[in-house]
């Protein structure tokens, strides 16, 4: 009884070790708004219009995942949290309406780049914020086995966004045959909550 194996898949084998913790995981996926923010500032015409559509998506993804996983999380657990994500849902709600204002605009009209630089601000200093005052605690607060099912949860609702054009796809056809955002983010809300067995 001397050499009891470790009960940790994460440490076994190295599979998962990274993805099987929430908190790595949405600091990657912070990384990943950071790049197609780069793509969407550096490009142009058809091609600005793409990555944007990733861009929107993503976030869109990445928001409702942090809803629905991470902010009832720290409400419940983290000192002051519910003020914490009052604060987070208020600039969520404020990057939505500014995502929705730029939506409707052509990438090419000259007022598209200086909103979208606003709007990447605003986002940087949320995910900053997040990181600070949740996503630390949360790593300190969750056990394992929380952190887990938490990162089950967001990757689920990552596979509905991905962050790459699909080769040989026409991208015009493809975003009309995946519907607006609003659709996208129940969509998403459903896969979460399936994958954390909470449908
Ligand atoms: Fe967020
Ligand atoms: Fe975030």
């Amino acid at each position: 009884m001397s050499q009891s194996t470790p009960d940790s898949p994460e440490s076994s084998d190295g599979l998962g070790s990274r993805d099987s913790d929430v908190v790595s995981l949405l600091m990657r996926q912070h990384g990943e708004i950071r790049n197609l923010f780069d793509e969407v500032e550096q490009s142009k015409g058809d091609d600005r219009r793409d990555a944007f559509r990733r861009l929107v998506r993503f976030l869109a993804v990445h928001e409702t995942a942090e809803e629905e996983v991470v902010h009832p999380f720290a409400r419940r657990r983290l000192p002051g949290g519910d003020q914490v994500v009052r604060d987070r849902l208020a600039e969520e709600r404020d990057a939505k309406e500014t995502l929705a204002a730029l939506d409707d605009m052509d990438p090419d009209d000259p007022e598209f780049l200086p909103r979208l630089l606003a709007l990447r601000a605003d986002v940087q200093a949320h995910a900053r914020a997040e990181e600070r005052y949740e996503f630390a605690h949360l790593r300190r607060t969750a056990d394992a086995a929380t952190l887990a099912s938490m990162a089950t949860g967001v990757r689920a609702a990552e596979a509905m966004a991905p962050t790459r054009p699909h080769p040989g796809v026409e991208s015009a056809a493809a975003n009309l045959a995946l519907g607006p955002v609003a659709a996208l983010m129940d969509r998403t809300k459903d896969a979460v909550r399936k994958a954390m067995g909470r449908d």
